[in-house]
């Protein structure tokens, strides 16, 4: 890999020069600071490039933001020798890869190396799957209910992998399956050094033939070890694998569902039509604006919507100005009988109107080669 290092201590630029090129890598050196970026980044066009200095200066944060706008494909790693956790976080917003003390231990450069260079193949192998993230705005919401049974009516005609991320008290696979996991997102964790789409096939349950689960640990201590950097490397594999990867999330927006949100295509908020929901919502979606998430990566489910309800969906729609709100009818006895028995909603009442709903995302979330056909031709033809 193409890698340029920027430190304003020649120490560290020798170490890192010694253990990149040991590896194989090409490496340029360059002695300065974040204010080197933009050239380095366009004389050497690198796909990583590792920062190493203070990361406090607010300034700092505007000059890489600057770079990973300009070089999207770039890579930036930041090497901290202090740090304040505002720089962290913006420097997350700002595209930031990851964050390494400095100076790093060989391994731990290595790692990030590694890390780095199996995103860019990944992305070089195959065009990436969709990840579509669900996030309740209130417990209870219905996101795991939407997510799980969603993903079985995408698998009737594309792979799909559900994650729950659920960590502590996930339970997305009972809602379409009745027995209990052989291996869950811990175990894929616990052995995040062999991971492989192979690895990752082998710890899911298979709901279907194209259908699979990872399910969340069953003890809610495991979930402890479970860190950002096995979610966004789970996330890579995945997406890489499969034609869609549902992420089934709790409500909290930790530095984890952060990561997980980050490589969503799209994110679905879920709500119903109550206050609390609405305002919950709303600040989830400032949130959003914040990671400088564009519009069209959030659209709104108002979930169990009823005409008749107190609060319409025009009033909904006002306190969410021009965001996208997709309604799901409410069914509570049908939906609440497919929860009990762990069977897929479309799988037992097709007709059902929550179940039609969702094979109309479904649908427009994978449009079909021949539904595609244009002309009065194809549609005569497909009704016969
Ligand atoms: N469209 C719907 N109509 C009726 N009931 C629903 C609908 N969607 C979800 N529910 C009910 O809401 C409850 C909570 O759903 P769940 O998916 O666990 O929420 P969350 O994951 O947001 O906490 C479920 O037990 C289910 O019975
Ligand atoms: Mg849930």
């Amino acid at each position: 890999m193409k890698i340029a290092a920027i430190s304003p201590n020649t120490g560290h630029l020798q170490e890192i020069g010694r253990v990149l090129q040991a590896h194989g890598h090409q490496v340029t050196l360059a002695e300065g600071g974040k204010s080197r970026m933009q050239a380095i980044a366009e004389r050497e066009q690198p796909d990583l490039m590792l920062v190493d200095g203070m990361c406090c200066d607010p300034d700092e944060v505007l000059q890489i933001a600057a770079v990973t706008a300009r070089h999207p494909a770039l890579a930036v790693v930041l090497l901290c020798a202090t740090h304040t956790p505002d720089f962290l976080i913006n420097s997350m917003r700002a595209g930031v890869r990851e964050v390494l003390p400095s100076p790093p231990t060989a391994q731990a450069l290595q790692e990030a190396v590694a890390r780095v260079e199996a995103k860019l193949h990944g992305i070089a192998a195959r065009s990436q799957g969709k990840v579509l993230a669900f996030l309740p705005c209130k417990g209870g919401s219905g996101a795991t209910f939407l997510a799980t049974n969603l993903g079985w009516l995408l698998a009737e005609n594309a792979s799909v992998l559900l994650l729950d991320l659920n960590l502590q008290f996930g339970d997305a696979l009972s809602f379409v399956y009745d027995s209990k996991p052989v291996s869950t997102l811990a175990d894929v964790a616990r052995d995040i050094g062999r991971l492989d789409a192979s690895l990752l096939a082998a710890s899911t349950v298979k709901v279907t033939p194209r259908y699979s689960v990872l399910a969340a640990p069953e003890d809610p201590s495991q979930a402890m070890a479970i860190k950002p950097e096995h979610i966004d490397a789970i996330l890579g594999v995945a997406a890489s694998h499969y034609d869609f990867v549902l992420l089934d999330l709790g409500r909290g927006i930790d530095t984890l569902a952060i990561k997980a949100l980050d490589r969503a295509t799209r994110i679905y908020p879920v709500l119903q039509a109550q206050l609390p929901h609405i305002r919950h919502a709303a600040r989830l979606l400032e949130v959003f604006r914040s990671l400088g998430y564009g519009q069209d990566k959030v659209e709104l489910v108002l979930n169990r919507y009823e005409k008749s309800s107190e609060i319409g969906l025009d009033m909904v729609q006002r306190s969410f100005g021009t965001a996208r709100i997709h309604t799901v009818p409410n069914s509570w006895r049908e939906v609440s009988a497919s929860i009990n028995q762990g069977e897929p909603l479309p799988s037992t009442a097709r007709g059902n109107a929550v179940a039609r709903n969702l094979a109309d995302l479904a649908a427009a979330l994978n449009p079909r080669q021949d539904d595609a056909a244009p002309g009065l031709l194809g549609r005569l033809f497909r009704r016969a």
